[in-house]
């Protein structure tokens, strides 16, 4: 490996002593953190021109620094530029560069900022950006879902609680289940940016500085809402990283719950969805198999989400103040976190819009399970007799209809007489699944109304591109 004196590194001038290459391996972070070099470019950018405004550089001195560092850029996306673990992370390269191309003038930059000031703002540039895509990506599944309510329109799925049949449900309101939670998801995005969205840069390495630096400045170029107060408690936290995080594995967790559920709507024992088989993937052994793989894939690595959050909780626990260089240690987490979920919602956009429910296999299941017992308890209610009366009445009913083998809707009048004598043959206007649906009327129910009037919000809210209140 080439060696450099001392003095290449950007810290070296205390040193006798040359880093040992095995340091420098163990040490080096751009091997990951160069996915910010247009971040660090940005923020350098905005820097330089700070600093030209309170004259720590001329005018001609700015403009060569942002012209070159522009040039930068351009090299390392396309390729072009080459990265060694002895300059350590991309802040080091980039400088390293400007340097190369403008010495002295490429020496001025780092004025009134540090590494661990630079990171932080360019991880901050990162996540907002970030969180940009992935809300961009929430909002599209929402609309998928929504896509779907017209055409399933009238279809009535079985839903569970213990994955055990109890009230029937409209499609439509599974589907704008899911649309509420990912709503949630996107507020928590929004909230955490809010907090991320906030300049770091000048802070410098934990005391701020003595040069006449303008962070107002930098913040209103970089388009950031406020500016860091501490400059302490800035160079030490890495809590919107966390929060990022932590919104990232509520939404894994959320497309965890659906991939469960059209994993065993797809199966042959439900039989309810058929999934857009360029989703599904086959067996080598078994010609017959058509798989779940993507919908398992998308449940299962909502394990890595979960686990880079852990591992962001565990990395600053118990950090003293400030800068500590184990915050290193947090892009990858960040970076897979983001990456993962960013790919589950990929695929999980077509898949949403691309499958079928099978609306005759479904209608046909539709007897089974007694769906509509809790409705049959509620007539019973509206005719005077106490909740735990008519559960009871309606349990027995229940028994005997199993034992018969038939749905509630079979028993004759008499059965239901002998039971309780408020029974008129009124009763069966809520028996079988439809009849159930309709007898809802509650905010937030099944009612078909009801579900007709969110799903018209739902379309109006993401077409003005508005999240709900
Ligand atoms: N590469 C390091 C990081 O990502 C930057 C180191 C900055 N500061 C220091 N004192 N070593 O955190």
């Amino acid at each position: 490996m080439r060696q450099y004196p001392v003095a290449r590194k950007a810290w070296g001038g205390v040193f006798d002593a040359r880093t040992d290459e095995r340091v420098e391996r163990f040490t080096q972070s751009v091997s990951f953190d160069r996915r910010l070099y247009a971040q660090d470019i940005q923020g350098s950018i905005a820097h330089a021109q700070m600093l030209a405004r309170a004259d720590l550089l001329t005018v001609d001195e700015c403009q060569q620094i942002v012209q070159a560092l522009g040039q930068i850029g351009r090299e390392i996306e396309q390729g072009q530029f080459e990265f060694r673990v002895e300059l350590e992370d991309v802040h080091m390269h980039v400088e390293r560069a400007l340097i190369d191309r403008l010495g002295d003038t490429g020496r001025k930059l780092h004025t009134g900022r540090s590494r661990n000031d630079q990171v932080s703002t360019d991880l901050r540039l990162w996540v907002r950006e970030s969180i940009d895509a992935v809300d961009g990506l929430v909002a599209a599944l929402q609309a998928a879902f929504v896509g779907r309510c017209d055409g399933d329109q009238g279809c009535i799925l079985p839903g569970y609680t213990h994955t055990q049949r109890a009230q029937p449900v409209l499609a439509a309101h599974y589907w704008l289940a899911y649309c509420e939670k990912l709503d949630r998801d996107r507020h928590r995005l929004a909230d955490c940016r809010r907090r991320a969205n906030v300049l770091t840069l000048g802070t410098a390495a934990l005391a701020g500085t003595s040069l006449p630096i303008d962070r107002h400045d930098v913040a209103k170029r970089l388009g950031f809402e406020g500016v860091a107060a501490n400059s302490l408690d800035a160079s030490s936290d890495r809590d919107f990283v966390l929060e990022f995080a932590f919104v990232l594995a509520v939404i894994a967790e959320h497309l965890s719950t659906w991939a469960e559920e059209w994993i065993l709507w797809s199966t042959s024992e439900f039989g309810f969805l058929r999934l857009p088989q360029a989703f599904c993937t086959g067996s080598s052994i078994m010609p017959q198999k058509i798989n779940p793989d993507v919908l398992e894939l998308v449940r299962g690595k909502t394990a890595r989400v979960v686990g880079n959050l852990t591992r962001l909780l565990v990395l600053v626990k118990g950090l003293p103040l400030a800068y500590n260089r184990d915050l290193q240690e947090d892009k990858e987490p960040i970076f897979d976190a983001f990456d993962t979920v960013a790919g589950c919602l990929e695929v999980a956009i077509p898949m949403v819009a691309g499958a079928t429910l099978n609306r005759e296999a479904i209608a046909a299941s539709l007897d089974r399970g007694y769906l509509d017992a809790t409705t049959l308890m509620e007539w019973l209610i509206r005719k005077g007799v106490p909740q735990r009366t008519a559960h009871e009445i309606v349990g027995g009913l229940v028994r005997t209809a199993i034992d018969g083998g038939v749905p509630l809707a079979g028993l004759p009048l008499e059965v239901f007489q002998e039971a309780h004598a408020a029974f008129d043959q009124s009763v069966y206007d809520v028996l079988g699944a439809e009849r159930a649906v309709a007898a809802f009327t509650s905010y937030g129910s099944t009612a078909p109304a009801e579900v007709e009037r969110q799903v018209a919000a739902w379309k109006e809210r993401l077409s003005s591109g508005t999240k709900s209140t």
